[in-house]
C-alpha cells in the first residue's frame, strides 16, 4: 500500500488550501482508513478555513463529509462495523479532533471512528452518499436534544407535529425526511420552488418563509389540522419566527432546537425552551449515539430505500483544486443543493 496520499492541507488561518502529498496513517484500534471518492462541503468547513474555528494547530486538514471504500481497519473494530472493501459514507471527526490532519475529509485517505460509517447499498452513488453524514448526524443530534430516544421502535403520537424551519437546506431536508419517518406531521418552510420536492420527502404542509404572513399561516394550518405541535427544529438560525409559532400555538412548554449557536443577544420568547443541537458530550455515549445513527438507523433506512440522500447535489469541478472555489461558493449561499467534490 502506498505510504503517501494527496491532501488539501490548510497551512494557516485563512487558507488557501494547498494540495500536496502527506503520510498515510495507520488506523487506531477502533478506526477505519477510508479511501475517498467524494467529499461534500458544509458551512463549518469555510468557518474552519477562514476563521480558524475549532482548529488547534497548523497545518490542519478540514472537512467532515466523505464517501469511499474502507481499505484498512484497526484491531478492535467490531465485526458488525464496515470491513475492508465496503463502500461507505462516513462522518470525519475533523472538528472534534480540532483539525488534526489525519482526520479531516479533504484528502484521499481519512481516518474515522468505525461508529461514524454507514455501509452503502449499490444504488447509492458516492456523490449522493457524501450528502449524508453531517446532515444525518446533526438531525439526530437535534432529536436527541429534544429527548427523542435513539430507539428504532420510537413512533410519534398519531397527531404529533414537528416544525422545521429551512426545509431546503441540507440539514432541514434531512430533518423533514427523518421526522416523517418517525411519525411526526411535518410543517416546514422553504422557498416556493422547493415545495413539491419537500412534500415528496414527507412534509405535510410547506410555507414560504419570505411570505410576511408566514407565522400566522402556519399557526392557522396546524389548528385546522388539529395537530399538537410543540416541537421545532430550526435548521438555519431563524429563532424568532420558530419561537413565535410555538408560543402562539401552545403558550408555554415547547421545545426548539437550533443548529446555530445561541448567543446572549439571540431572540428569546418566554415559554419556549430553545437549545443548541448537541450529540452526547461523553465519548462512550457519543460513540453509542453514532453507532445507532449510522450503523442502525441510517443503514436500515438506506437499505430499504426509505431514506434518500437529500437535497440535490452539484459537483464542483477540479477535484482537490476545486475545494477552495466550492467553499467560496457555499459561503455566498446555495439553494436546495449540497456541493460535492470528486477526488
Ligand atoms: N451545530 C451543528 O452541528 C451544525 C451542523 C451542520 C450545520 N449547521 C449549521 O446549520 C445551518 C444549515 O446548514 P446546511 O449545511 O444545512 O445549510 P445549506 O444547505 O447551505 O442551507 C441553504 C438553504 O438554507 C435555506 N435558508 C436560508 N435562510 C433561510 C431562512 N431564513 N428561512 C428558511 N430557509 C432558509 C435556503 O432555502 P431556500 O433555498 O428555500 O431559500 C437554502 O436552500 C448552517 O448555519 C450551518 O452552519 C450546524
Amino acid at each position: 500500500m502506498s505510504t503517501e496520499h494527496l491532501a488539501a492541507i490548510l497551512p494557516s488561518k485563512g487558507g488557501p488550501l494547498s494540495v500536496e502529498p502527506r503520510p498515510t496513517p495507520t488506523p487506531g484500534p477502533n478506526e477505519l482508513l477510508i479511501e475517498v471518492n467524494s467529499i461534500a462541503l458544509n458551512p463549518i468547513d469555510y468557518n474552519m478555513r477562514d476563521k480558524g474555528f475549532m482548529i488547534a494547530s497548523y497545518p490542519a486538514v478540514v472537512g467532515s463529509d466523505i464517501a469511499g471504500t474502507v481499505i484498512s481497519t484497526g484491531s478492535s473494530v467490531p465485526s458488525d462495523a464496515p470491513q475492508v472493501g465496503t463502500r461507505v459514507a462516513a462522518f470525519a471527526p475533523c472538528f472534534l479532533k480540532r483539525g488534526a490532519p489525519d482526520y479531516g475529509a479533504f484528502q484521499k485517505k481519512v481516518l474515522v471512528p468505525s461508529a461514524n460509517a454507514v455501509p452503502l447499498p449499490d444504488q447509492v452513488s458516492f456523490n449522493e452518499a457524501a450528502l449524508l453524514p453531517m446532515a444525518v448526524q446533526t438531525t439526530w443530534a437535534g432529536w436527541y436534544s429534544m429527548g427523542i430516544p435513539c430507539d428504532m421502535t420510537f413512533k410519534a403520537g398519531p397527531n404529533q407535529g414537528m416544525l422545521i424551519w429551512g426545509g431546503a437546506s441540507s440539514v432541514g431536508s434531512t430533518a423533514i425526511q427523518t421526522a416523517h419517518l418517525l411519525g411526526f406531521k411535518v410543517y416546514a418552510t422553504a422557498s416556493t420552488k422547493h415545495h413539491d420536492y419537500l412534500k415528496n420527502l414527507g412534509a405535510k404542509r410547506i410555507f414560504d418563509y419570505k411570505d410576511e404572513n408566514v407565522i400566522a399561516s402556519i399557526v392557522k394550518a396546524v389548528r385546522e389540522d388539529q395537530v399538537a405541535l410543540y416541537l421545532g427544529y430550526d435548521a438555519v438560525g431563524a429563532l424568532q419566527p420558530c419561537e413565535e409559532v410555538l408560543k402562539r400555538l401552545n403558550g408555554d412548554g415547547t421545545k426548539l432546537v437550533t443548529t446555530v449557536p445561541l448567543r446572549a443577544d439571540s431572540p428569546k420568547i418566554a415559554g419556549v425552551d430553545t437549545v443548541f443541537v448537541a450529540a452526547p458530550a461523553d465519548e462512550v455515549q457519543r460513540t453509542e449515539f453514532s453507532r445507532f445513527v449510522f450503523g442502525e438507523w441510517l443503514q436500515g433506512k438506506l437499505a430499504t430505500g426509505a431514506f434518500k440522500p437529500c437535497p440535490g447535489l452539484r459537483v464542483v469541478e477540479g477535484g482537490f483544486e476545486g475545494l477552495d472555489r466550492g467553499l467560496d461558493e457555499l459561503r455566498k449561499g446555495v439553494s436546495g443543493v449540497k456541493l460535492v467534490v470528486e477526488v
